[in-house]
């Protein structure tokens, strides 16, 4: 070997090196919970390479880092890797710092605080997040600014379709969220989501021969909605309970699950648990009280035989409701009439996608109000009282409720 193929070989060898070192940046990160929001976080991100990796986390304020590593999973039809380090036992209402693998940024995250008594709580709901990238990416960009406590999506996330040819739809998704969902100081919004249509092969459950309620038939037809929500997680619905004060519950509209059947009886049960809970919230993609799609439609039809009435025995005051491209708050509605003491429903599913037409308001019974708009809603939880703004894409209020101060609701 000539001297100067020795130097050369010296010089790959200490380049291949340095680069096999070096830790390469996350494409993205995802924060969420499946335990209780006060005291815990789960802390996602995308990477490649098969081996775990670090993730840095400090309670804000001190100095030393401590050293998590994380859980590897796999991300469907991709070479990218799922990087999950779940938190335990944090303080409540506290900030952490964390630092990715790779990124020199610093971010933080705020655990939710242990009751309602001093803070409230405050929370941007909407759906149907992204036709698009760049809509997805303006309205939480005014989801940002409101600085909410942590955001709610109900289904219709990328619109993938559960299909590997998609699998573009799902990185920019993450990409987007890792982009415009974070504040000017660096606070990572964590999302809670459930599963709509646009994350199964062919919408609902229905349209796949063969369908068992197994958890590896409803990963086979929702491949990213299971592998890369931590929350609900199998079995596709779930409880999310905020200390005794909050219970978000998280249902499946025919997607991966039936309605009718050990959902709906888990439902029950779920909800008469918790009757000593402040607030609690249902959340799920099809609308029983639709704006835009048909009352009599079999999904719409389904939600309100089978969940309106649980909800109704239960005391829930508001449920939120997707899936329709356009923003609505029904009148309180109980035993399918116009009642003081009923539930309000809010949706209908237009965080990032083209509005529909709606409804025209005055001839449909429970439409107190509807409109075509790109909207999202910020619900504020204040002791037992909840109140909520919505907001369009341009960050103008297009609802308020209670209408007037005076009518604010405190009973249960
Ligand atoms: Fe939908």
């Amino acid at each position: 070997m000539s001297y100067l193929q020795k130097n050369l070989t010296i010089l790959f060898l200490l380049f291949s090196g340095y680069f096999a070192q070096a830790q390469e940046a996350p494409f993205a990160f995802y924060l969420t919970w499946n335990q209780d929001p006060t005291t815990s976080m789960v802390v996602d991100w995308h990477a490649n390479g098969l081996e775990p990796q670090t993730l840095k986390i400090r309670r804000k304020g001190t100095e030393s880092w401590t050293d998590m590593e994380s859980d590897v999973m796999p991300y469907p039809f991709s070479e990218r890797i799922v990087h999950r380090v779940a938190l335990h036992g944090l303080r409540q209402d506290t900030a952490y710092e964390i630092m990715f693998p790779g990124k020199e940024e610093i971010y933080y995250f705020r655990t939710m605080p242990g009751n309602l008594n001093e803070k409230s709580l405050k929370i941007a709901i909407g759906g149907d997040s992204m036709h698009r990238k760049e809509w997805f990416e303006k309205t939480n960009r005014m989801v940002t600014f409101f600085e909410p406590d942590f955001i709610i999506i109900g289904g219709d996330m990328a619109y993938e379709n559960g299909l590997a040819e998609n699998l573009g739809r799902i990185y920019d998704w993450f990409d987007a969220y890792s982009n415009s969902l974070v504040t000017a100081d660096k606070r990572i919004l964590p999302c809670v989501v459930a599963i709509g249509n646009h994350e199964v092969v062919g919408g609902y459950y229905g349209r796949n021969p063969g369908y068992e309620q197994t958890n590896s038939f409803r990963k086979r037809i929702a491949p990213y909605f299971y592998s890369l929500f931590a929350f609900p997680g199998q079995p596709g619905y779930n409880v999310l309970d905020f200390g005794s004060y909050l219970s978000l519950i998280i249902l499946d509209t025919e997607h991966s699950n039936p309605i009718v059947g050990v959902q709906t009886e888990w439902l029950a049960k779920t909800l008469k648990e918790r009757e000593n809970v402040l607030h609690r919230i249902p959340i799920y993609h099809v609308p029983a009280f639709p704006s835009v799609r048909n009352y009599e439609g079999q999904t719409q039809t389904l939600v309100r035989e089978n969940w309106v009435p649980i909800f109704e025995e239960n005391g829930v005051r508001i449920a939120f409701e997707n899936h329709d491209h356009a923003y609505k708050r029904t009148f309180p509605i109980r035993n399918l009439e116009v009642d003081q003491s009923g539930i309000i429903y809010v949706g209908d599913g237009s965080w990032g996608v083209a509005e529909r037409e709606i409804h025209e308001v005055d001839a449909t019974w429970y439409l107190k109000k509807a409109q075509s708009v790109k909207a999202f809603t910020l619900l504020t939880l204040e002791g037992q009282q909840f109140s909520l703004i919505s907001v369009d894409e341009e960050g103008k209020i297009i609802d308020t409720y209670p209408e007037s101060p005076l009518q604010f609701q405190s009973e249960r």
